[in-house]
């Protein structure tokens, strides 16, 4: 039996509407679905791809998992415990990263490693260890001491990237990694991702990059409109000779059609 790391169920979650976003929205709804009924387990060093088009809700899903937001209703549960009682632990076993969180730009990416690997009471020597690991992997070494305003865009990515692992991670949440890279970045992460698989952590993604589902996925999920209207392995997709691509279209085309009607 394969071991279930991640357990989600029916997890569903709404956001309110202001008035001032009522009308950029061009809505009288009071409330967003944002997530709908979601279902979805994570096996043991697996990457599970999650793909959506924008406001799908991914971003929502992978904030509740990481407990930065609670659900309205349904359960997550991480090797079988409840999340919300188990705040500390998810801290300690998860890498959350978010396209949402900006480095601060006064800074170095040495200064800030340290900060967070203190924030996660480890002990010099650990973040040291760590952090020569990690830079090192991610070619950060040279720029350690190189303000982040005065980083490429790519670069700052990989220090988030260094810093979300500072912790030694058991499990992986990565909110779009390769956002705004280029090839030969993207292609970094991916091959960096990998590494950490086979180091045995448990990935989940979220990604707009189709070549990035090819490269890494072992199982692919597709939310549209806050439902994860499909989820397969990936080798099975193989398998049937498809393109992830077309069963993308596909679904949401069908999932669009069936809201109109
Ligand atoms: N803080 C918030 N307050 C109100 N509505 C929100 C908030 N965050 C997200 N939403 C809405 O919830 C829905 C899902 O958003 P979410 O950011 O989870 O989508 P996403 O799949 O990550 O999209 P993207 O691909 O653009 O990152 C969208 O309709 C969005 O406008
Ligand atoms: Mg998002």
């Amino acid at each position: 039996m394969e071991e279930i790391v991640l357990e989600i169920e029916d997890l569903s979650k709404t956001y309110k509407v202001t008035k001032k976003q009522q009308k950029v929205m061009n809505t009288t709804k009071r409330e967003i679905k944002a997530v709908e009924n979601l279902s979805f387990k994570l096996y043991k060093g697996e990457i599970f791809c999650l793909l959506g088009n924008n406001g799908a809700g991914k971003t929502t899903t992978l904030r509740m998992i990481s407990t930065l937001i609670e659900p309205r209703s349904g359960t997550i549960k991480m090797n079988g415990n409840l999340i919300e009682e188990n705040k500390n632990l998810v801290k300690e076993k998860i890498g959350f990263l978010t396209t949402e969180l900006k480095l601060d730009d006064f800074f170095t990416p040495n200064y800030l490693f340290d900060f967070f690997g203190k924030m996660y009471h480890m002990n010099k020597e650990e973040i040291s260890k760590r952090k020569e690991k990690l830079f090192n992997i991610l070619g950060i070494d040279r720029f350690a001491e190189v303000k982040i305003k005065k980083l490429s865009t790519g670069m700052r990515q990989k220090v988030s990237i260094a810093i979300s692992l500072v912790h030694n991670p058991e499990i992986i949440i990565f909110d779009e990694p390769t956002n705004g890279l280029d090839i030969v970045t993207t292609r970094e992460i991916v091959v960096f991702l990998k590494t950490l698989k086979e180091e045995g952590k448990t990935i989940l993604i979220s990604t707009h990059i189709f070549d990035v589902v090819d490269k890494l996925a072992d199982r692919v999920g597709i939310m549209v409109n806050g439902k994860l209207v499909y989820c397969e392995n990936y080798r099975e997709i193989v398998r049937e000779n498809r393109l992830i691509e077309d069963i993308f279209f596909e679904v949401f085309e069908e999932e669009k059609n069936r809201i109109l009607r």
